[in-house]
């Protein structure tokens, strides 16, 4: 029989040694038993009232000591709370909005496109040679399946500028007429490298920019170079734009921003007072025949920088291991 509260206890109680209660109706038949026996009989039963008596004596303190005891914990208001433990937005997730509001502002769109890619889209339509490192495997990601006729290898993204063509594709398909609509887009997205070090993870965020219109010029970049400068680091942050080398871009530079750790002096982590930023360059008349542009008439200029490495730039985080940011260790994520 079970019983988990004194009330249920009570009750048994009285099923067996109330005034009807089982055991007492079979005490009261004891007169029908022969004389002989009775003794016998008598202290048997009295020993099982004793016995029930005895457990339900103990259950009933038993429980009593239980409620009592919850009684307690309800009512003392001087034990301190429980909080429940808060999440909050990964400093990525910080940089990623942030970044993307600076774009907003000046009139980009933000776009998504495949994270698993086609090696057309990421090397061959931005003008890479066939031999091209970037496409080694030991630089690229490749999944495991049948290359598309055209198209190629099936390839995790290396990089945000895979979205360049891709967009102009889009924009020519939809625009009307004999014009183009001015491409302003924004591509911020997850990017994969077969790099895993201090200074590399294997998967990192770009933000690419891409404007395509009539009468773009170098100088269009770096006005949306020098808003994005200052607007994400602050005034004190110096930029400078230096000749470069990339196969979808004429002519490439590479955009150095002053180290904010050691204000130019040169540390561990510049080295000469200067960080690399990334790349960006006037688009390659191959690329724009790529996404059915005519080169002839429209101009353009891209750009494309890592996330974490802007990020690590503006917080001044002189992080021993870049690894770190995604290692979710909650010691050193609870400091953003
Ligand atoms: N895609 C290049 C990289 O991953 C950066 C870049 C983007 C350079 C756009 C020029 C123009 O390093």
């Amino acid at each position: 029989m079970q019983a988990d509260t004194v009330d249920e206890v009570n009750s048994i109680y009285v099923d067996f040694l109330g005034k009807s209660g089982k055991l007492t109706k079979e005490l009261k038949n004891l007169k029908k038993i022969p004389e002989d026996r009775r003794p016998e009989v008598g202290r048997l039963a009295n020993e099982i009232k004793s016995t029930i008596e005895e457990v339900i004596r103990d259950k009933k303190q038993e429980l009593k000591k239980g409620e009592g005891k919850k009684r307690v914990e309800k009512l003392d208001i001087t034990r301190p709370g429980i909080k429940p433990n808060l999440g909050s937005l990964h400093l990525v997730t910080h940089a990623v909005r942030e970044i993307s509001q600076i774009f907003e502002g000046i009139g980009f769109s933000r776009v998504a496109y495949p994270e698993v890619e086609w090696d057309w889209y990421a090397f061959e339509a931005l003008n890479f040679p066939e031999d091209h490192p970037a496409r080694d495997e030991w630089e690229t990601f490749f999944i495991d399946t049948e290359p598309d006729k055209k198209l190629g290898p099936m390839i995790l993204t290396p990089h945000t500028s895979s979205g360049q063509v891709r967009e102009m594709l889009n924009i020519v398909k939809s625009s009307s007429g004999k014009q183009i609509a001015p491409i302003r887009m924004l591509n911020l997205a997850k990017c994969y490298r077969r790099q895993s070090d201090v200074s590399h993870t294997e998967m990192f965020h770009q933000f690419e920019g891409l404007v395509v219109d009539e009468g773009i010029t170098i100088s269009h970049l770096k006005g949306v170079l020098e808003h994005f400068v200052k607007s994400y680091f602050g005034k004190d942050r110096k930029a400078r734009i230096r000749p470069y080398q990339f196969q979808f871009t004429e002519p490439s530079f590479e955009v150095d921003l002053s180290c904010g750790i050691c204000n130019g002096r040169g540390c561990r982590l510049c080295k000469e007072g200067w960080l690399e930023m990334g790349g960006a360059g006037m688009v390659h008349p191959n690329v724009l025949r790529a996404g059915k542009i005519d080169p002839e008439r429209y101009t353009g200029f891209a750009f494309g920088w890592g996330v974490e490495r802007v990020l690590m730039m503006k917080e001044g985080l002189n992080l021993p291991d870049l690894r770190l940011i995604y290692s979710n260790r909650i010691e050193f994520l609870k400091q953003f």
